[in-house]
């Protein structure tokens, strides 16, 4: 643990974050939806862990569009999750165990529910109409008519990003759902009742916040046209984006005791934005989601065109943000969250046999980053992507929206299905498996979406107790991020940078050198070159081994997706 007492202002970069999507994580009224008494209930999981901060995925009242991603009322809990009342009590409880609460907070966009929009959609004279993007029909179209949005943007989940509202003849902008405006930043009103709204959270006791797609809030505010419709050119790092992310901190956290995090989302950000969002010296954010290396395995016409992907891929993109973010600023360390398939069966191999090394080794390669890693809920256990066959099993608007919109351009539905299998992000929102009863010990009554068809044999029962587990592997390389200030404050060399197989880097702190060393391939007996690092490694201290009761040496040849850590001292 990192603790609570006076936390340094960076107390960030020596913890671990672990992402609750609460809808899926434990139901405690026997609805099929998880639900804050769920996470009350198994706060025992993620002290076990050893977690620092815990990521709360939306709970606010919302109409449910985008699963909470859709806000109706940001100071209030939806009753599908529960009451204020038992998130007072989550914070609580947190800080008693020495951890964190951090909201995800949805202000590029509110619920179409939400009073402001209600309020905004009312009139043209309406107070509220500049607090979202309204515009007329295209010159020379009737509203409703096809073509006539005000520009060609696509949204993100399919279809137009505009959308006419029939009671004063204008469309609004949204670039998710129809059911998400788009809320307009240019105005100085809508800013300050989001900082307000911010400053009520801190206030309650909230340590910080995961800032929902927050390089979309500032956009070219012609509202151009694009050459293949698409949006992002105009909404993503927009001008006045680094002014806007400024105001929010000198207004929402600047003063505040240390101890606080806020992490922003940014699809679309080059390393050299993170470099100015990340500087501490510029009062941005703490740290960034970057997209880099899960659009890796995006083609040309974006997420749903699969394009292969290899490890020299992923490492290429994730040393290239080690050394971009290396002097000035810092990385948030991700494999997976709610939007993404599964780790293990994108970057790892989900074969039986593969399945929990490969877990361990992407946990030992991302752990020993220089960042602060993230664990989503379900990446403890080694947890897969499903294997979906039919539509009905999947429930995530974009993935259904998707479905819906390239059939109906033609796209034969098998293929369609085939990328939803890869990359739906149902198939990291299926219940948590706690343990091997009906249900999972996730609910007593129809969960939502389906089990994991590997529930029985892949939950949290099977893996707290057994030490070589994946949970006991995460567990390993959390407590080394509290205990080790190399892995937390040290240099980063990647090695063999062009080696097919292997990951391996060197980080470095005040004379005490860590090895990491990663077979991520299917191939036995690799050997990795130690000579390039130019330090004598045979009598190095063995940190972690992904293998169960082997003390291997660091030149020992590697088996399939087995992974270590060293550390020398005194080099
Ligand atoms: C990013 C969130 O993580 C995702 O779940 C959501 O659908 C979009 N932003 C829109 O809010």
């Amino acid at each position: 643990m990192t603790g609570d007492r006076a936390p340094a202002r960076d107390w960030w970069k020596a913890a671990v974050v672990y992402q609750v999507y609460p809808r899926s994580f434990a139901d405690s009224d026997g609805d099929g939806v998880g639900d804050l008494g769920g996470v009350l209930a198994h706060l025992d999981h993620l002290e076990r862990l050893g977690v620092d901060v815990l990521w709360l995925s939306p709970v606010y009242r919302s109409p449910m569009a985008d699963n909470g991603y859709d806000i109706s009322d940001y100071q209030d809990i939806d009753p599908l999750f529960g009451t204020l009342e038992q998130l007072d009590e989550l914070i609580a409880a947190l800080h008693e165990r020495g951890m964190r609460l951090v909201m995800d907070l949805v202000v590029n966009h509110t619920s179409d529910a939400h009073a402001w929009f209600a309020e905004s959609r009312s009139s043209r004279d309406s107070p509220k109409r500049d607090w979202y993007w309204w515009r007329a029909p295209r010159a020379g179209h009737a509203a409703g008519e096809p073509g006539a949005e005000p520009t060609n943007w696509r949204s993100q989940f399919s279809g137009p990003a505009w959308t006419l509202d029939e009671a004063t003849g204008d469309y609004y902008l949204h670039l998710f759902a129809a059911a998400q405006p788009d809320l307009n930043w240019e105005n100085p009103e809508v800013r300050e009742a989001v900082y307000s709204m911010m400053r009520w959270w801190l206030d309650r006791g909230v340590d910080g916040f995961r800032m929902d797609v927050i390089n979309l809030i500032s956009k070219v505010v012609s509202l151009p046209d694009d050459p293949d419709g698409d949006a992002s050119p105009y909404v993503l790092n927009g001008p006045r984006i680094h002014e806007f992310l400024q105001e929010m901190h000198r207004e929402v956290f600047a003063g505040r005791p240390p101890g606080l995090l806020n992490v922003g989302e940014t699809p679309g950000c080059p390393v050299e934005q993170a470099r100015l969002y990340t500087d501490p010296a510029r009062g941005e954010l703490d740290m960034v989601f970057q997209f880099e290396h899960v659009d890796l395995d995006s083609g040309p016409a974006g997420k749903w065109d699969l394009q292969p992907m290899t490890m020299l891929d992923l490492k290429r993109s994730l040393g290239r943000w080690q050394s971009g973010l290396a002097a000035v600023g810092w990385n948030s360390l991700y494999l997976g969250n709610h939007d993404q398939p599964r780790c293990v069966s994108r970057f790892g191999n989900d074969a039986p046999e593969h399945r929990d090394q490969s877990a361990k080794a992407l946990a030992t390669v991302l752990h020993l980053h220089r960042g602060t890693p993230y664990v989503y809920q379900g990446d403890e256990l080694g947890m897969t992507n499903v294997g979906f066959t039919r539509l009905d099993q999947l429930r995530d608007v974009e993935s259904l929206n998707h479905y819906a919109d390239a059939v109906e351009q033609g796209d034969e539905p098998a293929a369609v299905l085939a990328a939803l299998r890869y990359k739906s992000r149902d198939n990291a929102r299926t219940p948590l498996p706690w343990d091997s009863s009906a249900q999972a010990g996730f609910t007593t009554g129809t969960p939502w979406i389906d089990l994991h068809p590997d529930a029985t044999t892949v939950n949290a029962a099977a893996q707290v107790d057994d030490p070589d587990s994946v949970f006991s592997h995460y567990r390993r390389l959390i407590a080394l991020r509290h205990d080790e200030p190399t892995v937390a404050h040290g240099t980063f060399e990647m090695l063999l940078a062009d080696d097919e197989q292997v990951y391996a880097f060197v980080r470095e702190l005040d004379g005490t050198l860590l090895l990491v060393v990663a077979n991520l391939s299917d191939s036995a007996g690799v050997v990795v070159d130690l000579a390039v690092t130019g330090t004598d490694w045979a009598g190095a201290e063995l940190l972690v081994s992904s293998v169960p009761r082997t003390t291997p040496a660091a030149a020992d040849p590697l088996a399939p997706w087995e992974s270590r850590v060293f550390r020398a001292t005194g080099q």
